[in-house]
């Protein structure tokens, strides 16, 4: 059994209907992507909505005060996110004359712009074959191919990359990143998985060994 053949296809016929799964605007995904880091779907949404009418597109960010960008983001906690993200957009206003990055390699660069983050809006925007590891992606590895090595360990942290890199559809990049995402938002869930209605259990090591609960291993920090 092919993962991402299988998560792919479940992932058309059950994906939700997300704004930020609608475009391959870089900027409009790298505004999502920032906000539901460390904030749920539901609550970062309206959020989304409001930045992207309010901006739409990096110019407008770049030009907009501090303190609106700062009141615009009011509930969201962690304002060094918002302070970055101004700092980002007048950077790419400067350097890039307003036309936000796709690749991997400049993406990096940018303030507040991680390797997760730079996966995501490559693969999104521009479907640069690069894989997403995010707590979802984790999960789904460890518990699919049976990994009891702790995800935040530095060998943990190489191992999960290169599960991740292996597992990658390189045909469809974006989708796959999307469908691992929200397969382990879904149905590979932290707690009480649905693993009845899994199209991959059948292939799933922890399914076979009871030990789906029990995985990703993480250590206490
Ligand atoms: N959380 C972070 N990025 C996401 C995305 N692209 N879709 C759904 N949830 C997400």
């Amino acid at each position: 059994m092919d993962l991402s053949t299988e998560l792919i296809d479940w992932y058309q016929q059950n994906k939700r209907d997300l704004p930020w799964r609608n475009t391959t605007d870089a900027y409009l995904i790298w505004l999502s992507e920032i906000i539901l880091q460390q904030t749920r779907v539901e609550q970062g949404m309206p959020y989304y909505y409001r930045f992207a009418e309010k901006y739409p597109t990096v110019s407008h960010f770049a030009k907009a005060p501090e303190d609106d960008i700062l009141k615009l983001w009011q509930g969201l906690g962690y304002y060094s996110r918002g302070r970055n993200m101004l700092k980002t957009a007048q950077l790419v206003q400067q350097q890039y004359n307003g036309v936000f990055p796709t690749t991997y390699q400049e993406l990096i660069k940018l303030k507040g712009i991680g390797e997760y983050t730079a996966a995501a809006i490559s693969s999104f925007s521009a479907n640069e074959p690069r894989a997403v590891v995010d707590g979802n992606v984790y999960r789904v590895l460890a518990r699919f191919f049976g990994i009891d090595e702790p995800i935040n360990s530095p060998k943990g942290k190489k191992l999960f990359q290169q599960l991740a890199d292996e597992a990658l559809n390189r045909q469809h990049p974006a989708l796959h990143n999307q469908a691992m995402m929200e397969f382990g938002a879904m149905l590979c869930k932290p707690r009480n998985p649905a693993c009845g209605i899994c199209p991959v259990r059948l292939g799933c090591v922890a399914f076979a060994s009871n030990a789906t609960t029990a995985l990703p291993v993480k250590l206490k920090t």
